[in-house]
Parts: C-alpha cells; structure tokens; sequence
C-alpha cells in the first residue's frame, strides 16, 4: 500500500468514526435526551458525561481527517484546485474542517461549555432544542460534503 493510498485509507475511517458519531448523537441521543427531559428527569449531568466522551473521539478523528486530507492535497499537488469552483467539494471538506476543529478544541472548552451548563440550568427545553438544530445544520453540511466528495473523487 502506498503513501497515499494509505492517506485515503485514514481519511475515510477518521471521517466514518466522526461523522458517524455525530449521526448518533443528532438522531438518536438527543432527541432520547430531550424526552427524558420532558418526563421531568434532568438530562444534563447525562448529556455532559456522554457527549464529553463523544468529543475526544470527535478531536482524534478531526486531526487524522485534517491531517490526512491536507497530506493528500500535498503529494497530488493539487493547491490550485482551491481555487477552482468545480472543487466545490474541497472547499466544503475544508470548511467543515475548519468550523469543527474551532468548535472542538476553543470554543467548546473555552465558551460554549459554560455557557451550556448554565442554559441548561435555566431552560434545560430550549437549550436542548438548540443544541439538537446546530447538530443536524452541522450533520446535513457534512453529509453533503461527504456525497460531493465520493462523487468528486470517482468522477461524478
Ligand atoms: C482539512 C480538511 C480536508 C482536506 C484538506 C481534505 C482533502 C481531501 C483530498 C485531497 C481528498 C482526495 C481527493 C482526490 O483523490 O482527488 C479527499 C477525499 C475525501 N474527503 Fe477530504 N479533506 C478534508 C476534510 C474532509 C472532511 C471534513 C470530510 C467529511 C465531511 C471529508 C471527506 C472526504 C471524502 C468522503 C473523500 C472521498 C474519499 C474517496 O472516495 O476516495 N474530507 N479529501
């Protein structure tokens, strides 16, 4: 197996185990969340704990699908195509890249975490709410990406 077909092989399962995971927590353990939360249980202390595990395994597979992806970019020698628009889908994969690690590794640790313990606090319903609609816009951008890339790469 060569360099890059290597590459492919880690950017593929970084983006499954990520993309995947975000899935999960978008159709299945929220809207389970915000039921409970309905029927009178706190949800929080819950939500904290499963989606705290849930984002180092978002971190790790963000670093193998960046650094992975970016090493691709570097042995097609394809830098020009950010500035074509028929690579719409590169620009889409960075994108995404970009506004996931900055959720990650600053805004989660540094604002965002603070900020949800306290709305949860206050009105556990609506922020829950919130949170479930940013995951499904952050879902559906990445499963456009995902269809635009395989269909990019294979000549679609
Ligand atoms: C810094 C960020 C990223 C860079 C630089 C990057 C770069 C690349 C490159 C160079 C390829 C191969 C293109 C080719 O063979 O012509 C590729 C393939 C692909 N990327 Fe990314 N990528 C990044 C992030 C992402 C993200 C966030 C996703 C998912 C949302 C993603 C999903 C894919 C998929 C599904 C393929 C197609 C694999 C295949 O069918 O062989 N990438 N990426």
């Amino acid at each position: 197996m060569d360099d890059f077909v290597l590459a492919r092989v880690v950017h593929v399962l970084g983006v499954v185990l990520w993309i995947g995971g975000v899935a999960f927590v978008t159709t299945t353990l929220l809207p389970a969340l915000r039921r409970l939360q309905r029927d009178g249980e706190d949800a929080a202390p819950m939500f904290e704990r499963l989606e705290g595990r849930f984002a180092w395994q978002a971190r790790i597979s963000t670093v193998l699908t960046g650094g992975s992806g970016l090493y691709m970019v570097h042995v097609l020698d394809a830098w020009e195509r950010f500035s074509d628009p028929g690579y719409w889908w590169l620009h889409a994969m960075s994108a995404i890249w970009v506004i996931f690690t900055l959720m990650l590794f600053l805004l989660e640790p540094l604002v965002l975490h603070k900020w949800f313990a306290q709305a949860i606090r206050r009105r556990p319903d609506s922020a829950l709410a919130l949170i479930h609609r940013l995951h499904w816009v952050l879902l559906l951008a990445s499963l456009i990406t995902v269809a635009g890339a395989v269909a990019g790469v294979h000549g679609g």
